[in-house]
């Protein structure tokens, strides 16, 4: 067999580990997974009710132009439905942006670290990938523009980023559209934009009027607490929108992700609450671990980057961790050797992986207790 030679360039994508899997490799009866940024409050009241509901359908095939999400989204935004489009997560967003802009001989700019879905679907399109440095951990954005080049189609700002957490506001992300040639598409990933509460963090939707370039990404996976059931959401001008319309899946959402999805963006009083909470433990969390001497990226997000001290090793960490039942994701697989990014969990979950963290890190106060 001769398969195409792109895919040399890639390995498949490894998942925060499952919780299941942990279970049955020690044994446990109880894990606690803090490695995929999931929303551990679950979901709204009324998207588990709109799931029963559409048991009752389950043998038609959905509403591929998902008329009813697109109306809930655009009353949200008050944009109108030409603007959206709706995807199986915003994993497959980014395929669509990739198969529709990106092939050899031409090329895509993004951070390093950041998401790794750029790259991988970059590479698999056999764009060259160019990937610029962060700078005191947020992105770089003089350098993503100095890296612009008359072959490249599509730049990539995750915002806040992943895995570091951290954003650019405003005015940084609307000096930088001002300067990107109008042949380059600006992708902003606001995977996690629910869950910011800096009040300069960009207004991205505002933009849209004047920047036909841009395309703003958003997703019910994280704060919405969706993430079994696939769903995101795309928001650009009609003329963009068009053309990634030519290269989804006809029926790429279910029943249940759309209705689901109508609900939870309707219900922002579950937003709101999850926001308040995660950031209460986060900044718990953030001060229980500044106080083993370790460096925190400022996160806006669910999850903290950590930088371990010199020497540290990531991956031993990881299997610490595990052993104690606890699932967080080391930074080697995800470009950032030396770190662990750890989600913000249940404030049990997060006692509990601070305790076993401290003692490993501080074996010395632990004997005292
Ligand atoms: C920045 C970012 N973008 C996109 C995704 C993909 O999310 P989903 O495909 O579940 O919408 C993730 C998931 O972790 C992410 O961190």
């Amino acid at each position: 067999m001769k398969v195409r030679s792109e895919l040399t360039q890639v390995q498949p994508y490894q998942p925060g580990k499952p919780m299941e899997e942990l279970r049955r490799e020690l044994g446990l009866s109880h894990v606690i997974k803090l490695a995929s940024n999931e929303n551990p409050y679950g979901c709204s009241d009324h998207v588990k009710r709109a799931l029963e509901a559409e048991i009752q359908m389950i043998s038609r095939y959905p509403d591929g132009a998902a008329y009813q999400l697109k109306q809930a989204i655009a009353e949200y935004y008050g944009v109108t439905m030409e603007e959206i489009i709706v995807g199986s997560g915003s994993d497959e967003l980014i395929g669509l942006v990739a198969r529709t802009f990106l092939q050899p001989g031409t090329a895509t700019v993004m951070a390093t670290p950041t998401f790794s879905q750029y790259k991988w679907n970059a590479t698999l399109q056999g764009a060259d990938v160019v990937e610029v440095s962060l700078k005191n951990g947020t992105h770089d954005l003089s350098a993503m523009l100095a890296a612009i080049t008359l072959e490249t189609r599509v730049i990539w700002i995750c915002n806040p980023n992943n895995p570091t957490g951290t954003y650019v506001n405003h005015q940084a992300v609307e000096q930088f559209l001002q300067q990107v040639p109008a042949h380059v598409l600006v992708v902003l990933d606001e995977a996690y934009a629910e869950y910011v509460t800096a009040e300069d963090y960009p207004e991205s939707a505002k933009l849209l009027a004047t920047y036909e370039n841009l395309l703003i990404l958003r997703t019910f996976s994280k704060i919405y607490g969706l993430a079994s059931l696939r769903v995101a959401y795309g928001i650009g001008s009609s003329s963009l929108l068009q053309w990634l319309e030519r290269v989804r899946e006809p029926f790429n959402t279910s029943r249940f992700a759309q209705a689901a999805a109508v609900e939870a963006i309707r219900d922002q009083v579950f937003v709101d609450r999850c926001r308040k909470v995660n950031k209460q433990e986060r900044d718990l969390l953030q001060a229980r671990l500044e106080a083993l001497k370790w460096r925190i990226y400022p996160s806006q997000t669910n999850f903290l980057l950590i930088q371990l001290s010199e020497g540290d090793d990531d991956l031993a960490w990881f299997d610490y961790l595990l052993h104690q039942g606890i699932i967080i994701r080391p930074g080697t697989p995800i470009q950032a050797p030396g770190t662990i990014r750890i989600s913000v969990g249940l404030p049990e979950e997060n006692q509990r992986v601070l305790q076993v963290i401290e003692q490993r890190r501080l074996p010395t106060s632990s004997k005292m207790e």
